[in-house]
């Protein structure tokens, strides 16, 4: 079965085919990465996936539901968490306040029945549960300012992971990271594995290829190629195209 379910999409931006009839399916619990070079257009079809930006014809499923045109907002509601580049981390606030804000937002008025002490300890214990699945538990306390780069980024994958997503769509998550902070990332999406479905677009190539159930290389707007990591890595239209010579993984 397909959880997230792609027909199709298309999107031209003047002469620019951005996007060019994309197809995809996200299985559940499914990591899904999507590679390909700089101006592919990976960042412009999560954009559609969120619901940022619109496609021109197309459509995006989810569980089935056409949410082709519903907003970002709805999308959140419904399970499709995007993280990086819309999540605004609030500096003076705490690593915990951070996502308890997120936890708080997601369930909207569901907390309301609870005595107000109760409804603190239940978002806290929400809030918490986020922080450990992105190994940040040790860092509840502080301001969120008093983190790493590395560390920033695993609490915008908090964040995500509060809003209890059936989705999950990473756009770069490495990016700026290195060396010991970009392996505890792929520690932590490891460990998540099965329990989202996962959009990844990274550069990362040894990351990609120990992650993925499955890869799509995007260029030119296209997808030129799906599968396990094994077919992808021996495409030969895809080393032509985008891994060359470069050995993968
Ligand atoms: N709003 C926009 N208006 C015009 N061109 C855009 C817009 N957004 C992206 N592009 C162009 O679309 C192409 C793909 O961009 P993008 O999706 O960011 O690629 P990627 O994430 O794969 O690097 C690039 O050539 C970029 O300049
Ligand atoms: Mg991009």
């Amino acid at each position: 079965m397909s959880l997230l379910s792609v027909r199709n999409l298309c999107k031209n931006y003047g002469a620019l085919e951005v996007t060019r009839n994309v197809s995809l399916d996200v299985a559940p619990g499914e990591l899904h990465a999507i590679i390909g070079p700089n101006g592919a257009g990976k960042t412009t079809l999560i954009g559609q996936l969120s619901g940022q930006n619109a496609p021109d014809s197309g459509s995006v499923s989810l569980e089935g539901r056409d949410i082709t045109r519903r907003s970002m907002a709805e999308r959140v509601r419904l399970g499709l968490a995007r993280s990086f580049q819309i999540t605004s981390i609030l500096p003076r606030f705490s690593v915990l306040e951070n996502v308890a804000i997120a936890v708080q937002a997601r369930s909207g008025s569901s907390y309301r029945f609870f005595a107000p002490v109760a409804q603190e300890a239940a978002l806290n214990d929400a809030a918490m549960a986020a922080l450990a699945d992105a190994g940040l538990e040790d860092r509840a306390g502080l301001r969120a300012s008093a983190l790493s780069h590395g560390e920033h980024r695993r609490l915008e994958l908090a964040i995500a992971l509060a809003t209890q997503p059936k989705v999950l769509l990473l756009d770069e998550p490495l990016a700026g990271t290195g060396g010991e902070e970009a392996e505890a990332f792929v520690q932590r999406l490891r460990a998540l594995k099965g329990r989202y479905a996962t959009v990844l677009i990274e550069h990362d190539m040894e990351a990609v290829f120990a992650l993925a159930d499955r890869i799509s290389v995007l260029v030119y707007g296209e997808i030129i190629a799906s599968g396990s990591p094994e077919v992808i890595r021996n495409d030969p239209k895809v080393r032509a195209a985008y891994l060359g010579d470069e050995e993968a993984a």
